[in-house]
C-alpha cells in the first residue's frame, strides 16, 4: 500500500509541499502558468509579492514580467522552503532584484500602500480564515493594486479512463475528511477552494474581481513529471488512512495509479482538471471611512 510514501508533509506538516513534488506539479503545468502570468499583464517595473513562495519555483515566471526595474519579494513561512528558494535564486538572471524574507501571508515584512501586486499560488488552500487573511494583505497593496490567488479546486478532477463511480466515491470521502480532520489535530486544507475564491475576495473587500479559469488536459503519452504529480495525488486522496473509504475501494484506486495495470499507461488516458486565478483590486478605505472605523473602535 502507498499511504504516505509519494507525499511527505514539510516542517509545517503541510501535506503536497513535499519539494520535489512541488517541482514536478511545476514543470507538469509550466505552459498554462507561464499562460496564467501572461494573462495578469504585470507592468515592467512592479514591486510584486509572493506570498507562499515555497521553493521559489514561479519567481523566474514572475521576474521575466517585472524586469530588472521591477522588484520581487518572496516570503513563506517555512525556512527550509526559503533555504530552497534563496539556491535556486543565487546564480539566476534575476538574482539582483530577488529577495526571500520569513513572514506570514498576513503580517508581510513590509510598510502600508507599497506593494503593485501580491501574488499567492497554492496557498489559499492552506488558510483556515482566507477572508480575513485577504483583507489583512489589502492595505499592503497601493491605492489600485491587485491580489491574485491562484488555486486548485479537485472538484474539477476528471480520470476518463477510470470508473466514475470509483472516483465519486474516492472525491467525496476525501472532501468530508477534510471538513473533520482539522478537528482532530491536522493542518487545515481545503482542496476544493478554487471555486469560492472569488466571493472570498469580495467579502474580503476587493473590487474589479476578475475570475479565469485554466483546464489543464493531459493524455497518453505522459511525461514522467505529469506522472509523478498524479501519483502524488492519487496517494494523497488515501492517505491518512482514508477513513470513509473502503478497504477494497482504497486497494482499486492504489491498482489504478501504482499497479502494473496503471491507467497512466494506457493509449485511453486522459485527464482534466481545472485551476483557477482571482485577482482583486484594493483601494484605501477613504479618510471618511477611517474616520468612522476609528469613531466606532473608540466608542466601542
Ligand atoms: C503548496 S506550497 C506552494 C508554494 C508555491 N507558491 C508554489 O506554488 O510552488 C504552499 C506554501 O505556502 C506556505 N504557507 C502556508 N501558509 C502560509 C502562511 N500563512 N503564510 C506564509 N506562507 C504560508 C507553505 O509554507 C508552503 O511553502
Amino acid at each position: 500500500m502507498a499511504v504516505n510514501r509519494t507525499i511527505h508533509a514539510n516542517e509545517y506538516g503541510l501535506p503536497l509541499n513535499a519539494t520535489q513534488w512541488l517541482e514536478t506539479h511545476h514543470a507538469s503545468k509550466a505552459s498554462e502558468r507561464q499562460q496564467m502570468i501572461r494573462d495578469l499583464q504585470i507592468k515592467k517595473g512592479s514591486f510584486l509579492v509572493d506570498a507562499g513562495c515555497g521553493p521559489g519555483l514561479w519567481t523566474p515566471l514572475l521576474a521575466e514580467v517585472v524586469g530588472a526595474e521591477g522588484h520581487i519579494l518572496g516570503i513563506d513561512i517555512s525556512t527550509e522552503s526559503l533555504v530552497l528558494a534563496r539556491q535556486r535564486s543565487n546564480f539566476s538572471w534575476y538574482n539582483s532584484f530577488v529577495q526571500y524574507k520569513k513572514a506570514s501571508l498576513d503580517r508581510l515584512p513590509l510598510d502600508y500602500g507599497v506593494a503593485d501586486i501580491i501574488f499567492s499560488a497554492n496557498v489559499s488552500q492552506y488558510l483556515p480564515e482566507p477572508v480575513s487573511v485577504f483583507a489583512a494583505m489589502g492595505p499592503y497593496l497601493k491605492d489600485g493594486g491587485r491580489l491574485v490567488i491562484k488555486d486548485i479546486d479537485f472538484g474539477t478532477l476528471r480520470f476518463h479512463n477510470i470508473d466514475t463511480a470509483l472516483q465519486a466515491r474516492v472525491f467525496q470521502a476525501r472532501e468530508r475528511w477534510e471538513q473533520e480532520r482539522v478537528h482532530l489535530g491536522y493542518a487545515f486544507e481545503d482542496s476544493w477552494v478554487g471555486s469560492k475564491l472569488a466571493s472570498y475576495l469580495h467579502a474580503a473587500g476587493y473590487t474589479n474581481i476578475q475570475e479565469r479559469t485554466y483546464t489543464i488536459t493531459r493524455k497518453y503519452p505522459l511525461p514522467q513529471s505529469y506522472i509523478h504529480y498524479i501519483q502524488g495525488i492519487a496517494d494523497w486522496f488515501i492517505c491518512e488512512g482514508a477513513p470513509h473509504l473502503s478497504t477494497d475501494d482504497v486497494q482499486q484506486w492504489w491498482n489504478c495509479f501504482f499497479s502494473e495495470a496503471s491507467v497512466l499507461q494506457r493509449e485511453d488516458f486522459v485527464c482534466e482538471e481545472t485551476e483557477f486565478v482571482v485577482t482583486g483590486e484594493w483601494h484605501q478605505p477613504s479618510d471618511n471611512v477611517l474616520q468612522e472605523v476609528q469613531i466606532a473602535t473608540i466608542s466601542q
